[in-house]
């Protein structure tokens, strides 16, 4: 095999190799990562139709793509963590031996590539030559793969010259249909009856089969960046987390950075670029990431938190100009639309985008589509790919290799009944609790049922590569190693009416609560206490300019029903029991704790209180 003369380390010489002859694939391409290779690709999907380019003036460089309708989301059930011993995986991961998954996967991915052309994608997570980035190379016969790539991380020619012969980790990836000769090419080939989503955390391996699509395809994302950074988080000290950054300046010109984790499709991309309502003057809301955040202690025990990726992979459906205009100006130009529908002027449209939708249109599965036809034009996990860089509300130092000190953790999920709009926990034990038993409603980010509550610790079920109970208790004891530890929060934008109406407007508003949730972690803002924590009266958050939103209505966003959480706790059992062997005590305690707490009357954390949160009469 011909390797580039950049190309000199000896274990991805040998690596790239094998898998070329086990996969036997027509041609081997070293992407170097420049503009012209991109173009080049892009051109190459567009005569072979799986681009669509979008009209030039109204979309620059940008192109649509539509999977089969069987590949659209990441595959949980489809998804290993393969440990020599199956406990070191946990209750909460497929698990498989190493030994048997490489024996299933080697017949697989023998002469999976056939007729296609083997992508080596070099990428580096993080700067270029950080200290805490780390280097992977994909293998894919995916152009699409390619592209999306180039725009999700720092790839290509560069990342080998860094590499020099250190290590890197191997993550190979086949659609897994290979082509035999006079065969036709589908726009989007996948492998309709057979997927499989591998890691090996001991070996810091990737082996990725049958889907071309989003988490499942782009290695570097999901399966490295979280399920192997977080074995890696976990043996050397540190977290690799499902979470967004954001830095909040204010009207003083303090900044104060946060992390906040939201299962998929639950707001972390609008939440990362929200922008303040106006009539807040002078707080302002930067970006340093929207998915995935690394987070290591300097020297002194403070936490900085760096973006891994360079660019978002996005929810399209419900993004407007309305919700997140930063997210709409970012996907105006360079941006790869998967999924969407097609205008007839050659632009892109999706539920949400706009509030009259088209006259007619061309749905994700390539079918006319009118807005009475009872379909969606976009697929509900639709997506785009946009470089972060053209996020309008980029912060400064989202490429300082050192990071952002991180003053405060926020964990929310998706629950329209139970859970109040915002509450601080007691503590950074309290914390870990509230965000080990985090529930949400599932999304189309997963292929599966929708709308069902499902325990979701940390945001990181589907992304933890190894026993949840440990990966609890390695939270526990990161807390207690460093001197002062952020702050805990719990948000829940989604509670629901009667009428199956959203109570909290969200988006925009979201900086109401942020700018509380800042303030305390200065230990500035008022708070009373509550069964789950310290939470906001009314008076304690900043209503400027949504004066409409009464008292009675933040009742109904806050309130702590007692038979519900009975229930609720009653459900955190069911997911800690699961990981009893390994599950640090104090999450039993805790529970008790809380349980005990709902025994106070309903009414008595809505007492008036004095700026100390004594009681005082009314
Ligand atoms: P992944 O990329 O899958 O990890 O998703 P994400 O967590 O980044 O979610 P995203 O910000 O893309 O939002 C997903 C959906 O939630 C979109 O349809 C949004 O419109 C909706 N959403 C986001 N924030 C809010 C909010 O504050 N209120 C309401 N009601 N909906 C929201
Ligand atoms: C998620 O599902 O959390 C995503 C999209 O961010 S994917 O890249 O498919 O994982
Ligand atoms: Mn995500």
């Amino acid at each position: 095999m011909d390797f580039p003369e950049y190309v000199k380390n000896a274990k991805l010489r040998e690596w790239v190799q094998s898998m070329a002859e086990l996969c036997k694939p027509d041609s081997v391409h070293w992407c170097d990562g420049s503009q012209e290779e991109y173009d080049k690709l892009c051109d190459e999907m567009v005569e072979s139709g799986m681009f669509i380019r979008l009209n030039q003036e109204k979309r620059p460089n940008s192109f649509l793509s539509r999977s089969d309708p069987s590949d659209v989301a990441r595959v949980e059930d489809r998804t290993y963590i393969c440990t020599n011993n199956r406990h070191d995986a946990g209750p909460t991961n497929n698990w498989m031996h190493p030994k048997e998954m490489k024996v299933t996967l080697t017949k697989l991915f023998d002469g999976s590539m056939r007729g296609r052309t083997m992508y080596v994608i070099p990428f580096s997570m993080g700067p270029l030559g950080s200290p805490i980035a780390h280097i992977g190379v994909e293998l894919s016969d995916s152009p699409y793969v390619a592209v999306n790539m180039k725009i999700m991380t720092r790839m290509g020619r560069k990342v080998v010259e860094i590499l020099g012969d250190g290590d890197f980790v191997p993550c190979l990836h086949s659609v897994g249909a290979p082509l035999l000769p006079g065969q036709q090419d589908s726009t989007w080939p996948c492998n309709k009856d057979n997927k499989y989503i591998v890691h090996f955390p001991e070996d810091r391996a990737i082996w990725s089969y049958g889907s071309g699509y989003g988490g499942n395809a782009l290695l570097a994302k999901k399966c490295f960046a979280l399920r192997i950074a977080s074995v890696l988080a976990r043996d050397e000290g540190w977290l690799a987390e499902h979470m967004l950054i954001l830095g909040v300046e204010s009207p003083a010109g303090e900044k104060t950075y946060v992390a906040a984790a939201f299962p998929s499709a639950c707001g972390k991309t609008n939440f990362a670029m929200l922008i303040p309502p106006n009539t807040l003057d002078g707080w302002k809301v930067s970006t340093i990431g929207d998915d995935i955040a690394w987070v290591k202690p300097d020297a002194n025990g403070i936490l900085h938190a760096i973006n891994p990726e360079a660019g978002m992979f996005g929810v399209a459906p419900g993004t407007s100009y309305k919700s997140n205009p930063n997210a709409m100006d970012a996907v105006s130009k360079n941006t790869i639309y998967t999924n969407v529908a097609l205008t007839p002027d050659g632009d892109v449209w999706w539920e949400g985008m706009t509030d009259a939708p088209p006259a007619t249109a061309i749905d994700w599965q390539g079918q006319e589509w009118t807005p009475g036809c009872g379909r969606k034009a976009a697929h509900p996990n639709a997506r785009f790919t946009a470089p972060i860089s053209q996020v309008p509300s980029i912060d400064p130092e989202y490429e300082n290799p050192k990071g952002v000190p991180i003053s405060a953790f926020i964990f929310g999920g998706r629950r329209s009944t139970t859970v109040p709009l915002v509450y601080q926990s007691f503590n950074w034990a309290f914390g870990v609790y509230s965000a080990a038993t985090m529930g949400s409603e599932t999304t189309a980010a997963a292929a599966g049922k929708v709308g069902e509550v499902r325990r979701d610790p940390f945001a990181m079920l589907p992304f933890c590569g190894y026993h949840m109970g440990d990966y609890i208790n390695h939270w526990l004891q990161f807390g207690r190693s460093i001197p002062n530890p952020p702050r805990i929060f719990n948000v829940n934008w989604f509670r629901k009416d009667e009428n199956g109406n959203f109570v909290w407007p969200g988006f925009g508003d979201n900086m109401r609560i942020l700018k509380w949730i800042v303030e305390r972690s200065h230990g500035q803002a008022a708070s009373i206490e509550s069964p789950l924590g310290w939470v906001p009266r009314y008076q304690d958050l900043d209503w400027r300019g949504m004066e409409d939103f009464t008292p009675e209505m933040f009742e109904k966003v806050m309130s702590v029903d007692r038979d519900n959480w009975k229930a609720e706790l009653l459900s955190h059992e069911e997911l800690l029991d699961k990981m009893y062997d390994r599950l640090p005590k104090e999450m039993h305690y805790i529970r008790e704790l809380v349980l005990s707490g709902l025994w106070r009357s309903p009414e008595q954390w809505n007492l008036p209180r004095d700026d100390q949160g004594m009681l005082v009469d009314a």
